[in-house]
């Protein structure tokens, strides 16, 4: 039952980390699964779907020992004889991941339906089809996806009929030990599928040209362990940078790869920031007059969907009209009601979202829908005339590390407070 609550106008400055990337922290862990030693994985980003991933793994058997708060020894050679919890599984999406490691591993896996966020159909064909092409049967009962390696498992080629990052990711977790050589074509390219390549790699895998639209793997017979920090979270540098540009702030973004942001850097430039690119941050620095910018989500290296919503949100607040195109998700633009709620002006019409700027936008109580979502409510919020209350906040801390503690160093006026609801009130 925590709120925000934030008093808008703040400017923000000053100079901000960036965690590991949740999207990629939510692989590389199942990852381990499929390697003959333990692992130690570092950078982690301490968020609710990073220890929900931990906690099926701790479920399905596999010892986790916490190093630090951010690096964990994860030893998976022993028999894992549990399943992976339904609750969990329907509340993260990358719970499918666990279908490419166990398959790798035990020949055969079975993970109830993943759940995720509702921004649109979510289906898992891709990941099947994979599945299927490399000898599985494979079946979806009772909620439930069963494969099983119908003899032994070999090497193929597909091809995806979609851009897909889990699909992709999955395809290299039960392709890396499958003799012979498995070629993926039309693959997604995002950072953290280089992450997890990078990761099986280290182990002893034999996987070339993840970040390319052909992904070739040969199979190896057997994974060292070694210890891996995970990659920086591209998408939450960019929520900083879109929020320096909406609040006329200046803000050092660091522990960042800046090639990794290279297309939300051409936007918020467009929108008339300033940003200075160093080897490992990125600096942002917020002008009083923004532009309006079109924006169309496309699978990396293109604009990313998981910055759509918090680039809306600046864009509230520019001088004319930009054009917000959704290409990947069926419905991204649940949140657009809330900013409503706090006077922007943006009218959805299928994929398509038309922002007309606004002199002022003012706090309003609101409702976080996704993840992104929520974070574009902060934005929005930091920048409006007044006080904004924002519930549902368990959304953005699935993948947002102390985001305000974060905030709250960068000058923001943002508390979270517990409201106890009509039970909680009668037992305190
Ligand atoms: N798709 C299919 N069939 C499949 C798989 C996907 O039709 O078998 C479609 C989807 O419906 C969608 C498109 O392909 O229209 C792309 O889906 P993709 O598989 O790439 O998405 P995902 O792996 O489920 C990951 C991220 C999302 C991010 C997308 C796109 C994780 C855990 N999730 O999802 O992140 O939006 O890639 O970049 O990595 C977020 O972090 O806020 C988030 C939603």
């Amino acid at each position: 039952m925590d709120k925000y609550i934030i008093k808008g106008g703040t400017r923000l400055l000053g100079r901000v980390q960036v965690s590991g990337a949740k999207n990629a922290a939510v692989a590389i862990l199942p990852a381990v699964l499929v390697s003959d030693e333990p692992c130690i994985i570092e950078n982690l980003p301490m968020v609710s779907d990073v220890t929900d991933i931990i906690d099926i793994m701790t479920v399905l058997g596999a010892g986790i020992e916490f190093i630090d708060k951010r690096t964990v020894r994860v030893d998976a050679t022993g028999v894992l004889s549990g399943g992976v919890p339904i609750e969990k599984a329907r509340g993260i999406r990358a719970a499918y991941y666990f279908l490419g490691a166990l398959l790798s591993r035990d020949r055969r896996a079975s993970v109830p339906m993943p759940g995720g966020d509702d921004i649109g159909t979510r289906p898992i064909d891709q990941h099947l089809k994979v599945f299927s092409a490399l000898g599985c049967d494979c079946d979806v009962e009772y909620g439930i996806v069963g494969i099983k390696a119908k003899k032994n498992l070999s090497g193929a080629r597909i091809f995806f009929d979609i851009v897909t990052v889990g699909a992709t990711i999955n395809a290299m977790l039960a392709a890396v030990k499958t003799p012979g050589q498995t070629t993926l074509e039309n693959v997604a390219k995002e950072p953290h599928i280089v992450d997890v390549a990078n990761f099986l790699n280290s182990l002893g895998a034999d996987i070339r040209g993840a970040g390319t639209d052909v992904i070739k793997v040969r199979g190896v017979n057997f994974l060292h362990g070694g210890s891996y920090s995970i990659v920086p979270d591209q998408i939450e540098a960019g929520t900083y940078m879109a929020a320096a540009a909406a609040t006329e702030g200046d803000i050092l973004i660091e522990g960042v790869i800046p090639k990794h942001l290279e297309s939300i850097t051409d936007k918020i430039r467009l929108s008339g920031a300033t940003v200075e690119e160093y080897d490992d941050a990125i600096r942002v620095r917020g002008d009083k007059k923004i532009s309006p910018v079109s924006i169309k989500t496309m699978p990396h290296p293109g604009f990313p969907t998981d910055m759509q919503s918090q680039m809306t949100a600046l864009l509230c607040r520019a001088s004319g009209t930009s054009v917000v195109t959704e290409s990947i998700w069926d419905s991204r633009f649940k949140y657009v009601d809330e900013l409503r709620r706090m006077g922007a002006k943006i009218q959805v019409d299928g994929k398509v979202a038309v922002v007309e700027g606004v002199e002022r936008l003012t706090g309003a109580p609101v409702r976080m829908p996704d993840i992104r979502a929520g974070a574009a409510l902060i934005i929005a919020a930091l920048t409006a005339d007044g006080t904004s209350e924002i519930d549902d906040i368990y959304h953005i801390e699935r993948g947002y590390e102390d985001v305000v503690d974060k905030f709250k160093g960068l000058g923001a006026d943002i508390e979270q407070i517990f409201i106890p609801d009509e039970v909680t009130k009668r037992a305190l």
